[in-house]
Protein backbone atom coordinates (compact mmCIF):
# COMPACT_ATOMS: atom_id res chain seq x y z
CA UNK A 1 0.00 0.00 0.00
CA UNK A 2 1.61 3.09 -1.06
CA UNK A 3 1.62 5.89 2.18
CA UNK A 4 3.13 9.74 2.45
CA UNK A 5 6.19 10.15 4.35
CA UNK A 6 5.85 11.72 7.67
CA UNK A 7 8.29 14.27 9.11
CA UNK A 8 7.49 14.73 12.76
CA UNK A 9 8.49 18.19 13.83
CA UNK A 10 10.80 17.86 16.86
CA UNK A 11 10.10 21.52 17.82
CA UNK A 12 6.99 20.16 19.26
CA UNK A 13 8.91 17.28 21.47
CA UNK A 14 9.37 16.96 25.40
CA UNK A 15 12.90 18.02 25.25
CA UNK A 16 13.40 16.26 28.44
CA UNK A 17 12.67 13.14 27.25
CA UNK A 18 14.22 13.64 23.24
CA UNK A 19 15.31 10.45 22.40
CA UNK A 20 12.10 8.84 23.92
CA UNK A 21 10.02 11.04 21.90
CA UNK A 22 12.38 9.87 18.95
CA UNK A 23 11.66 6.46 19.01
CA UNK A 24 7.91 6.77 19.57
CA UNK A 25 7.51 8.70 15.91
CA UNK A 26 9.97 5.93 14.80
CA UNK A 27 8.16 3.16 16.20
CA UNK A 28 5.13 4.23 15.08
CA UNK A 29 6.24 4.43 11.47
CA UNK A 30 7.67 7.86 10.71
CA UNK A 31 10.83 7.88 7.88
CA UNK A 32 11.67 11.45 8.51
CA UNK A 33 12.51 13.39 11.53
CA UNK A 34 11.81 17.12 10.95
CA UNK A 35 14.52 19.67 12.62
CA UNK A 36 13.58 23.29 12.83
CA UNK A 37 16.60 25.84 13.51
CA UNK A 38 15.29 29.35 13.85
CA UNK A 39 18.12 31.93 14.18
CA UNK A 40 16.27 34.81 15.94
CA UNK A 41 16.86 36.98 12.95
CA UNK A 42 15.05 35.28 9.88
CA UNK A 43 11.78 34.54 12.39
CA UNK A 44 11.14 35.87 15.37
CA UNK A 45 12.36 32.69 17.43
CA UNK A 46 15.40 30.56 18.81
CA UNK A 47 15.31 27.27 18.99
CA UNK A 48 17.99 24.35 18.54
CA UNK A 49 21.21 23.62 16.54
CA UNK A 50 24.34 22.34 15.40
CA UNK A 51 25.42 20.37 18.61
CA UNK A 52 21.68 18.91 19.57
CA UNK A 53 21.73 18.10 15.79
CA UNK A 54 25.06 16.05 16.43
CA UNK A 55 23.87 14.57 19.30
CA UNK A 56 20.91 13.02 17.73
CA UNK A 57 21.56 12.73 14.08
CA UNK A 58 22.73 8.78 14.71
CA UNK A 59 20.75 7.85 17.30
CA UNK A 60 18.08 6.69 14.87
CA UNK A 61 17.26 5.33 11.62
CA UNK A 62 15.08 7.94 10.23
CA UNK A 63 16.43 10.98 7.29
CA UNK A 64 17.20 13.90 9.36
CA UNK A 65 15.71 16.65 7.82
CA UNK A 66 16.92 19.98 9.08
CA UNK A 67 14.97 22.92 7.97
CA UNK A 68 17.03 25.81 8.41
CA UNK A 69 14.94 29.10 9.12
CA UNK A 70 17.96 31.37 9.04
CA UNK A 71 19.74 34.72 7.68
CA UNK A 72 22.93 32.69 6.66
CA UNK A 73 22.24 29.21 5.24
CA UNK A 74 25.69 29.32 3.07
CA UNK A 75 27.93 29.74 6.10
CA UNK A 76 25.53 27.31 8.29
CA UNK A 77 24.12 24.69 5.70
CA UNK A 78 27.07 22.91 4.94
CA UNK A 79 27.72 22.50 8.79
CA UNK A 80 24.42 20.85 9.66
CA UNK A 81 25.28 18.57 7.04
CA UNK A 82 28.68 17.53 8.69
CA UNK A 83 26.56 17.81 11.90
CA UNK A 84 24.36 14.75 10.51
CA UNK A 85 21.68 16.40 8.34
CA UNK A 86 20.54 14.45 5.33
CA UNK A 87 18.81 16.78 3.74
CA UNK A 88 19.10 21.13 4.38
CA UNK A 89 16.25 22.92 3.68
CA UNK A 90 17.29 26.75 3.15
CA UNK A 91 14.73 29.69 2.70
CA UNK A 92 14.83 31.52 -1.11
CA UNK A 93 13.77 34.59 1.24
CA UNK A 94 16.78 34.08 2.88
CA UNK A 95 19.56 35.17 -0.21
CA UNK A 96 19.01 38.77 -2.24
CA UNK A 97 19.26 36.66 -5.55
CA UNK A 98 19.45 33.52 -7.69
CA UNK A 99 23.16 33.63 -7.75
CA UNK A 100 23.57 33.37 -4.17
CA UNK A 101 20.74 30.68 -3.66
CA UNK A 102 22.13 28.27 -6.71
CA UNK A 103 25.96 29.11 -4.65
CA UNK A 104 23.99 27.77 -1.13
CA UNK A 105 22.53 24.55 -3.26
CA UNK A 106 26.34 23.92 -4.32
CA UNK A 107 27.96 24.42 -0.94
CA UNK A 108 25.61 22.05 0.35
CA UNK A 109 25.41 19.22 -2.06
CA UNK A 110 29.73 19.61 -1.67
CA UNK A 111 29.45 19.30 1.94
CA UNK A 112 28.02 15.86 0.86
CA UNK A 113 24.07 16.82 1.87
CA UNK A 114 20.78 16.48 0.26
CA UNK A 115 19.64 19.80 -0.92
CA UNK A 116 15.62 21.56 -0.36
CA UNK A 117 14.68 25.24 -0.72
CA UNK A 118 11.57 26.77 1.57
CA UNK A 119 9.26 29.51 0.45
CA UNK A 120 7.15 31.60 3.23
CA UNK A 121 3.41 31.58 2.72
CA UNK A 122 3.84 35.70 1.07
CA UNK A 123 6.60 34.31 -1.86
CA UNK A 124 5.07 33.38 -5.50
CA UNK A 125 5.77 29.42 -6.23
CA UNK A 126 6.82 30.21 -9.56
CA UNK A 127 10.27 31.31 -8.04
CA UNK A 128 11.23 28.31 -7.65
CA UNK A 129 10.65 26.89 -10.88
CA UNK A 130 14.45 28.12 -11.68
CA UNK A 131 15.74 25.65 -9.43
CA UNK A 132 13.50 22.65 -8.84
CA UNK A 133 16.32 20.67 -11.35
CA UNK A 134 18.63 21.05 -8.42
CA UNK A 135 16.66 20.21 -5.75
CA UNK A 136 16.32 16.97 -4.08
CA UNK A 137 13.08 18.73 -2.32
CA UNK A 138 10.96 21.75 -2.36
CA UNK A 139 8.81 22.77 1.32
CA UNK A 140 6.00 24.62 0.85
CA UNK A 141 4.89 26.40 4.44
CA UNK A 142 1.48 26.44 5.35
CA UNK A 143 2.26 28.93 8.52
CA UNK A 144 4.28 31.99 8.65
CA UNK A 145 7.66 30.23 10.08
CA UNK A 146 9.34 30.75 13.19
CA UNK A 147 6.33 28.69 15.89
CA UNK A 148 4.35 25.43 15.96
CA UNK A 149 0.60 25.45 16.30
CA UNK A 150 -0.27 27.37 14.13
CA UNK A 151 -3.28 27.17 11.61
CA UNK A 152 -3.20 25.79 8.71
CA UNK A 153 -3.09 28.60 5.26
CA UNK A 154 -5.37 27.21 2.88
CA UNK A 155 -3.44 28.93 -0.33
CA UNK A 156 -0.24 26.32 0.04
CA UNK A 157 -2.85 23.77 -1.62
CA UNK A 158 -2.88 25.56 -5.19
CA UNK A 159 1.22 25.91 -4.75
CA UNK A 160 1.43 22.25 -4.19
CA UNK A 161 -0.87 21.40 -7.14
CA UNK A 162 1.51 23.97 -9.24
CA UNK A 163 4.52 22.49 -8.24
CA UNK A 164 2.98 18.35 -8.79
CA UNK A 165 1.76 19.43 -12.15
CA UNK A 166 5.09 21.13 -13.08
CA UNK A 167 7.53 18.42 -11.58
CA UNK A 168 5.59 15.49 -12.96
CA UNK A 169 5.54 17.23 -16.37
CA UNK A 170 8.84 17.91 -16.82
CA UNK A 171 9.81 14.27 -15.30
CA UNK A 172 11.62 15.83 -12.21
CA UNK A 173 12.35 13.90 -9.10
CA UNK A 174 12.18 16.26 -6.66
CA UNK A 175 10.05 16.14 -3.55
CA UNK A 176 7.07 18.05 -2.34
CA UNK A 177 7.14 18.32 1.81
CA UNK A 178 4.77 20.58 3.89
CA UNK A 179 4.72 22.45 6.91
CA UNK A 180 2.64 23.91 9.10
CA UNK A 181 -1.15 23.52 11.00
CA UNK A 182 -0.87 19.95 9.40
CA UNK A 183 -3.56 17.58 11.08
CA UNK A 184 -5.95 14.73 9.77
CA UNK A 185 -7.86 17.27 7.57
CA UNK A 186 -5.23 19.26 5.84
CA UNK A 187 -3.19 16.37 5.34
CA UNK A 188 -6.12 15.20 3.37
CA UNK A 189 -6.10 18.38 0.70
CA UNK A 190 -2.60 18.54 0.63
CA UNK A 191 -2.58 14.32 -0.40
CA UNK A 192 -5.26 15.03 -2.99
CA UNK A 193 -2.66 17.96 -4.64
CA UNK A 194 -0.12 15.64 -4.74
CA UNK A 195 2.27 16.01 -1.61
CA UNK A 196 4.86 13.79 -0.94
CA UNK A 197 5.57 14.57 2.57
CA UNK A 198 4.14 16.11 5.78
CA UNK A 199 5.75 17.81 8.36
CA UNK A 200 4.02 17.47 11.59
CA UNK A 201 4.47 18.88 14.88
CA UNK A 202 1.52 19.68 17.42
CA UNK A 203 -0.83 17.23 15.98
CA UNK A 204 1.69 14.24 17.15
CA UNK A 205 3.74 15.54 20.38
CA UNK A 206 2.08 15.32 23.29
CA UNK A 207 -0.95 12.82 22.29
CA UNK A 208 -1.00 10.02 23.59
CA UNK A 209 -2.46 8.34 20.33
CA UNK A 210 0.42 9.64 18.32
CA UNK A 211 0.69 6.52 16.68
CA UNK A 212 -2.77 6.23 15.52
CA UNK A 213 -2.42 10.14 14.62
CA UNK A 214 0.35 9.22 12.66
CA UNK A 215 -0.61 6.31 10.90
CA UNK A 216 -3.88 8.40 9.91
CA UNK A 217 -1.75 10.94 8.29
CA UNK A 218 0.24 8.52 6.43
CA UNK A 219 -2.74 6.48 4.94
CA UNK A 220 -3.56 7.95 1.25
C1 LIG B 1 7.47 26.39 11.75
C2 LIG B 1 8.20 25.08 11.51
C3 LIG B 1 7.24 23.91 11.42
C4 LIG B 1 6.46 23.69 12.70
C5 LIG B 1 5.35 22.68 12.47
O1 LIG B 1 8.37 27.46 11.52
O2 LIG B 1 8.94 25.12 10.32
O3 LIG B 1 7.99 22.73 11.11
O4 LIG B 1 7.33 23.21 13.71
O5 LIG B 1 4.59 22.62 13.66
P1 LIG B 1 3.00 22.34 13.59
O6 LIG B 1 2.87 21.01 12.90
O7 LIG B 1 2.59 22.31 15.03
O8 LIG B 1 2.39 23.46 12.80
ZN1 LIG C 1 9.81 23.24 9.62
Amino acid sequence: MRIIDIAPSILAADFTHLAAEIKRVEDAGATYLHFDVMDGHFVPNISFGIPVLASIASSHRLINDVHIMISDPLTYGPQFVKAGADIVTFHYEALKDDEARFTVIEAIRKAGGKVGMSIKPGTEVTVLVPFLSQLDLVLIMSVEPGFGGQLFIKDALTRIAFLRQYIDKHGLHTKIEVDGGINEETADLCKAVGVDILVAGSYLFGHKDLAARLQGLQRL
